[in-house]
């Protein structure tokens, strides 16, 4: 089977789908809890509604897409009442994702998540891109100790981490030096890689409005650069740590893969951007076909086994 275990929740299938693709509506939200996929990622919450940035600011390409939203999003408490109506039904997580644009923020939002009914998994994200001034939280180790001192003074729910993708060995220990001083449920490595550019050779030009054209990467561009971070995280995070993977997942081999490295959950963003739904359904069964070609019969059967030479 492909169900799998976060903290005390159970997913009736292993795929879900990334924060900030189809995922901003409650609409595409029952959509995805209605698929295969063993639950949904809400979009990016901040305290307040937001337009984000102007477009055009996502542009697709034959390797991925780039993207600058600046997150757009209906608010917390928008996302927070679809989470207390429908999480945990049937092993279909709801993962509350968040993003504020200051710690003060991110506090205000997890007291609102603490004082409510949600008692799924709250997803702080500390790596958005493409805010106009602000940087991504996560490249700044003593900030990430901050915001995680201040909000297990008060928080007693489950939280997990979606951390950017990091490029140094030496970056990879000092997240995992301060992760371990925390009881959070999981990492998701990897958001996307930030402040890529695209160009067009035709039009002499960048492709997305806002920034100058600077935006985050998803697809085939960072696949190896996530599983490197799913890799190093596992070798590195105290087991308690579980770890989502996403980054460039566009079939049931990418999943194998994620896996392999120690990813106990994985999500899908771009390519569920491409697909929509049906996409949790195709995985699913090229995954199943792997594994039983394999002689797996649950993922726990290779997760984190990757041989080196
Ligand atoms: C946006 C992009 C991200 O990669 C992210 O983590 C949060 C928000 C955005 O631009 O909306």
């Amino acid at each position: 089977s492909l169900k799998a275990k976060i903290g005390q929740h159970r997913f009736n299938n292993v795929l879900l789908n990334a924060a900030g693709i189809r995922c901003a509506t409650t609409d595409e939200l029952t959509k995805i809890l209605h698929s295969t996929a063993g639950g949904c990622v809400t979009k990016s919450a901040t305290p307040e509604p937001r337009e984000g940035n102007e477009s055009p600011r996502m542009k697709a390409t034959s390797m991925g897409c780039i993207n600058s939203m600046g997150l757009p999003n209906h608010g917390l408490d928008y996302y927070l009442k679809f989470a207390e109506e429908n999480q945990g039904k049937n092993d279909n997580q709801v993962l509350l994702s968040i993003a504020g644009l200051t710690v003060a923020q991110n506090l205000e939002m997890l007291h609102k998540i603490q004082d409510s009914s949600f008692n799924g998994l709250t997803e702080l994200n500390l790596s958005c891109p493409n805010i106009k001034g602000e940087s991504q939280i996560a490249y700044d180790f003593e900030a990430v100790r901050d915001i995680l001192t201040k909000a297990f003074k008060f928080f007693t729910k489950e939280i997990g981490i979606k951390l950017p993708p990091y490029f140094d060995m030496h970056q990879f220990d000092q997240i995992a030096d301060v992760l371990n001083d925390f009881p959070i449920t999981y990492v998701n490595s990897i958001n996307s890689i930030g402040n890529g550019l695209v160009v067009n050779a035709d039009t002499e030009s960048v492709v997305i409005k806002p920034k100058g054209g600077f935006g985050g990467l998803g697809g085939d561009y960072v696949k190896p650069t996530a599983l490197a971070n799913v890799r190093a995280l596992r070798l590195r995070l105290k087991p308690e740590i579980a770890i989502i993977g996403t980054g460039g997942i566009k079939s049931g081999r990418d999943v194998f893969e994620h896996v392999l490295c120690g990813a106990n959950v994985v999500q899908i963003g771009t390519a569920f951007g491409f697909d929509g739904v049906p996409i949790f359904e195709r995985i699913s069964k090229e995954l199943k076909e792997i594994m039983a070609e394999k002689g797996y019969t649950s993922l726990d059967d290779f997760r984190g086994k990757l041989k080196t030479l």
